[in-house]
């Protein structure tokens, strides 16, 4: 099938970088002569048809935006067979026939069934600050949330020190501790208490006696809201009953870590996937992800790109560990 007309939304949590992912897959069409249609509210959008057909100019100044223009849903509907042939039967109405879809796990799931059973061809972008994708050293938005995590971490550490105490902070990642992990080392924080390391609250209380009896007067420990102990406020009163030479004070970073403008490497890394997805399209490839890996960009079948989280780095563990004595 000869792909003339490229669809592209945005689906599932918005992630910093996917105005400029949008924006990279209309340029790129209009530069290969495809026409491009925004589908508006993600899947949600595609069943109740708010298509509309874009030009060049249509993304213009949005690079450098948070969120995104196309808004984003998560959508039970298309997790049906009927929502999907709904959907399919929009796409087909406004003759699109290939379909950039950006977004995360669920969202490239869905795009994968919905190829399944249509005549319809996509490929998936990977963008989700959760970094939880497998086949892709980084997914669009990670490098901001994390950022901006770090930057926050920053700031509570001034208190902290000023004041002598510990702070739990949590951070985003319901099933992975990308964002924990990261933001733990760049922000020197005592421990990280991800969904990976199963850390039990007698360990971390050791790890706090022990640095405290070192003179470590104040300190941070980030909690990744999926860890299996509960949320930095359960942790925070647990600790609390068991060690009190600290004053604890806790802080959920929550949705602040989804919103803001994308960082340089966030913006770089969604034209490269969003031109990749494009000429993928027109190379005939679906039922892809495009990823990169190792500074190049890959296709792999998006089956092998879901339902399971990537490893931690290990060296990053190591790292956390060494540097947080
Ligand atoms: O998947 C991205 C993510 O931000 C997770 O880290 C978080 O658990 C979830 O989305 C929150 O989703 P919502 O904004 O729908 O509450």
């Amino acid at each position: 099938m000869k792909i003339d007309k490229i669809g592209v939304l945005t689906s599932g949590g918005d992630a910093p970088g996917m105005n400029a992912a949008i924006r990279a897959v209309v340029r790129a069409s209009t530069y290969y002569n495809a026409d491009v249609s925004g589908i508006y509210n993600g899947y949600e959008g595609l069943i109740t048809n708010q298509i509309e057909a874009f030009n060049v100019r249509s993304v213009s100044n949005i690079l450098g935006d948070g969120g995104t223009m196309l808004k984003s849903s998560r959508s039970e509907e298309f997790r049906t067979a009927e929502g999907r042939a709904r959907a399919a039967e929009n796409l087909q109405k406004a003759g699109i026939n290939g379909l950039v879809v950006i977004g995360g796990d669920g969202s490239l799931t869905g795009a994968d069934n919905l190829a399944s059973e249509h005549d319809i061809a996509v490929i998936g972008v990977p963008a989700t600050i959760d970094n939880d994708l497998l086949n892709t050293d980084f997914s669009i938005g990670f490098d901001t949330a994390t950022n901006v995590a770090t930057s926050c971490i920053d700031k509570i550490r001034d208190t902290a020190s000023s004041h002598n105490r510990l702070f739990f902070v949590e951070v985003m990642g319901r099933e992975s501790g990308f964002i924990a992990l990261r933001a733990a080392i760049a922000s020197g924080a005592i421990c990280a208490m991800l969904p990976e390391n199963n850390t039990s609250i007698e360990e971390l209380v050791a790890i706090l006696r022990k640095s405290y009896r070192n003179q470590k007067m104040s300190s941070i420990v980030i909690v990744a809201e999926g860890n299996k102990n509960g949320g930095a406020v359960d942790i925070a009163r647990e600790v609390e009953e068991r060690y009190k030479d600290y004053e604890t004070k806790v802080t959920v970073l929550g949705h602040l870590q989804r919103g803001g403008d994308p960082t340089c490497f966030d913006r770089l890394l969604a034209g490269e996937l969003g031109v990749g997805a494009v000429e993928a399209l027109l190379n005939g490839e679906s039922r892809k992800m495009i990823g990169l890996q190792g500074n190049k960009t890959t296709l792999f079948p998006i089956d092998e790109c879901i339902g399971r989280r990537p490893d931690l780095n290990p060296n990053h563990l190591k790292l956390a560990t060494i540097l947080s004595i």
